[in-house]
C-alpha cells in the first residue's frame, strides 16, 4: 500500500512505527492547500517547458477535483502522498509528473503558510470585533466613575471607559503584531524542493505570485527549515490571550468587590448556593492563556538544538498551530459578547472611593502646587491626615490641622472640593487619562486605527481570492 513513497526501495513500515510518523490527522486543515500548491506547481512545471500541455491539462483538471476532497490514509504517511496516490488511481502514471522538482519539505512549507495566511486574517477579523464592542462599551462610560488599582488595592479615580480603553489599545498592538505575523508568513518556499533546488528551471519567483504570495523565502535550505512564522502567529495570539487572561482577572476581581457586573448569558451559579453569580467563562478565559502559552513555548522547543534544513521534528509544531488559533478565535468571539454586558455600578465605586481615600494622591499634588510644599512632604502630609482619618478622625479637620503644625493655612472648602473623588476625573488634565474629553479621543483614534487594519484585512483578502481563482480557471483544461 505505501508503494507509491517506498517503491522497490524499502519493505513495507511498521505499522504503529506508521501512526506516530503520519501527519494525515493534522494535515486536514492543509488539504485544500496542498492541492493549490500542486497546481502552481504543475503549471510553473508546463511553463518550465518540464511538461507537456497535454499533461498539464489532464493533472490540472483532476487536480481541481480534488479541491472536493480526497482520501487522507495514515499509510501514505501525509496529505502530499495520499494526493499523489488519489491522483495516480485517477490518471495513472501521469499524476507522477507532480513530483518533479518539488519535496513535501517546500510543499508543506508552503501550504502551512496558505492556510495560516487566512487563518490569521480571520484571527484579525474577530479581533477587530471585540474591540469596536470595547469601544462601543466605553463610548457609553466615558463619564461612568470608576477605580483604578495597583497591587489590587483602591489607587485613583477613573473611569469605566478608561479602564476599557486600556485593553482596547492593547489589543490593537496585537493586530499589529498578527500584521507583522501575516507579512512574514507571506513569503514563499516553493521550488526549494528538498532543500537545494533541482535541475528544473522551475521559476520560484513565477510560482510565489501564481499562490498570491508577496515574496520569496530565497534561501532554500531557510525555505524548508524554518518555522519562524509559526512562532511570530503563535506570539501574537498568546499576546491576545495574556491580554485577554488580564481583562478577566480584571473581571472577576471586580465582579468580587461588587464594583461591575456581567450578564448572566455570562455567569453560572452553585449547584448549594442559589446566591451566586460565578464569573466562570472570564475563568476560563484567564486558563486558556496557560494553553496558549505552553503551545509558543513548546512549538519553540521543538526546534531549540535542531539542526537546519527539513526534520520530521518539525511536524509535530504544527498541531500547536492549529490547536493555538481554535483556541483564540473562540475566547476572541466569547469575551466579544461578554463586553457587551458590562455594567458598571456607580455607587459601589464611589462607597468604595471614599472609604479607601482614592483621593490622596490628588490631595498630595493639589497641597504641592497651591502651597509650593515639595511633593514628597505634602505625600507625609496627605499620609497622615489619612492615618488619623483611618482612626476615627474627620478628613479635612485631620489635614488642616496637620497643614497648620507645618504653617500652611488651607481652606476647608477648597479641600473639600479636592476629596470629591467624582470630581477629579474632570479635573485630571493627562493625556490619555480618565477626563472624558481624552476618552472620546482616545476611541477615534482608535477607530482610526481600526479602519486601516479592515482595509488591510480585506485587500488581503481579496488578493487571496483571486489567487484561488486564477487556479480553478478552467482555461488550463
Ligand atoms: N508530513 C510532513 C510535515 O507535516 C511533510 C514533510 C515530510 N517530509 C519528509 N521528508 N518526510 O511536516
Amino acid at each position: 500500500m505505501t508503494d507509491i513513497l517506498r517503491g522497490k526501495r524499502l519493505e513495507p513500515m511498521d505499522d504503529l512505527a506508521l501512526k506516530i510518523t503520519s501527519s494525515v490527522e493534522t494535515d486536514k486543515r492543509i488539504q485544500k492547500a496542498v492541492v493549490y500548491v500542486n497546481m502552481a506547481h504543475v503549471l510553473a512545471l508546463y511553463n518550465a517547458r518540464a511538461i507537456s500541455k497535454e499533461d498539464m491539462s489532464k493533472i490540472m483538471k483532476a487536480l481541481s477535483e480534488e479541491l472536493g476532497g480526497f482520501p487522507l490514509d495514515y499509510r501514505y504517511e501525509d496529505v502530499h502522498m495520499s494526493l499523489e496516490q488519489d491522483l495516480s488511481l485517477k490518471i495513472g502514471e501521469v499524476a507522477g509528473h507532480i513530483g518533479l522538482a518539488k519535496s513535501r519539505n517546500d510543499q508543506v512549507a508552503t501550504a502551512i503558510r496558505l492556510e495560516l495566511k487566512e487563518e490569521l486574517l480571520s484571527v484579525m477579523e474577530s479581533l477587530e470585533s471585540l474591540i469596536e464592542n470595547i469601544l462601543n462599551v466605553a463610548s457609553e462610560n466615558v463619564k461612568t466613575f470608576f477605580i483604578t488599582f495597583t497591587h489590587l488595592q483602591p489607587a485613583q479615580a477613573s473611569t469605566g471607559a478608561h479602564w476599557l480603553l486600556s485593553y482596547a489599545w492593547a489589543l490593537l498592538r496585537d493586530l499589529e503584531r498578527l500584521k507583522l505575523a501575516y507579512s512574514i508568513t507571506d513569503m514563499s518556499p516553493m521550488g526549494s524542493a528538498a532543500n537545494a533546488g533541482s535541475l528544473v528551471p522551475v521559476d520560484r519567483y513565477e510560482e510565489a505570485d501564481m499562490l498570491g504570495f508577496s515574496g520569496l523565502v530565497e534561501n532554500t535550505i531557510d525555505a524548508v527549515s524554518t518555522r519562524d512564522f509559526i512562532f511570530d502567529a503563535l506570539y501574537s495570539i498568546t499576546s491576545i490571550s495574556l491580554n485577554l487572561s488580564k481583562l478577566s482577572a480584571d473581571i472577576i476581581s471586580f465582579m468580587s468587590l461588587g464594583i461591575l457586573d456581567l450578564d448572566d448569558k455570562f455567569v453560572s451559579t452553585s449547584s448549594i448556593m442559589p446566591q451566586k453569580r460565578n464569573p466562570v467563562v472570564a475563568e476560563i478565559v484567564r486558563a486558556k492563556s496557560a494553553v496558549l502559552t505552553s503551545n509558543l513555548i513548546g512549538a519553540m522547543e521543538i526546534v531549540r538544538g535542531l539542526n537546519s534544513s527539513y526534520n520530521l521534528d518539525l511536524q509535530e509544531i504544527t498541531p500547536r498551530l492549529w490547536a493555538s488559533i481554535d483556541e483564540v478565535s473562540s475566547i476572541l468571539k466569547v469575551m466579544s459578547g461578554m463586553v457587551l454586558g458590562i455594567k458598571f455600578n456607580e455607587n459601589k465605586a464611589e462607597e468604595l472611593a471614599k472609604k479607601a481615600f482614592v483621593i490622596a494622591s490628588d490631595l498630595a499634588e493639589f497641597i504641592s502646587l497651591k502651597f509650593g510644599v515639595p511633593f514628597r512632604e505634602a505625600h507625609h502630609i496627605v499620609g497622615e491626615a489619612v492615618k488619623s482619618s483611618e482612626a476615627g478622625g474627620e478628613l479635612i479637620s485631620s489635614l488642616i490641622e496637620i497643614l497648620k503644625q507645618n504653617g500652611i493655612n488651607a481652606d476647608a472648602q477648597e479641600l473639600t472640593q479636592v476629596i470629591n473623588p467624582v470630581s477629579s476625573i474632570e479635573k485630571k488634565i493627562t493625556a490619555g487619562g480618565p477626563h472624558p474629553k481624552e476618552s472620546i479621543r482616545q476611541i477615534n483614534m482608535i477607530n482610526l486605527k481600526l479602519k486601516e487594519f479592515e482595509d488591510f484585512v480585506n485587500l488581503s483578502k481579496r488578493k487571496i481570492e483571486k489567487t484561488y481563482q486564477m487556479m480553478i480557471n478552467k482555461g488550463w483544461y
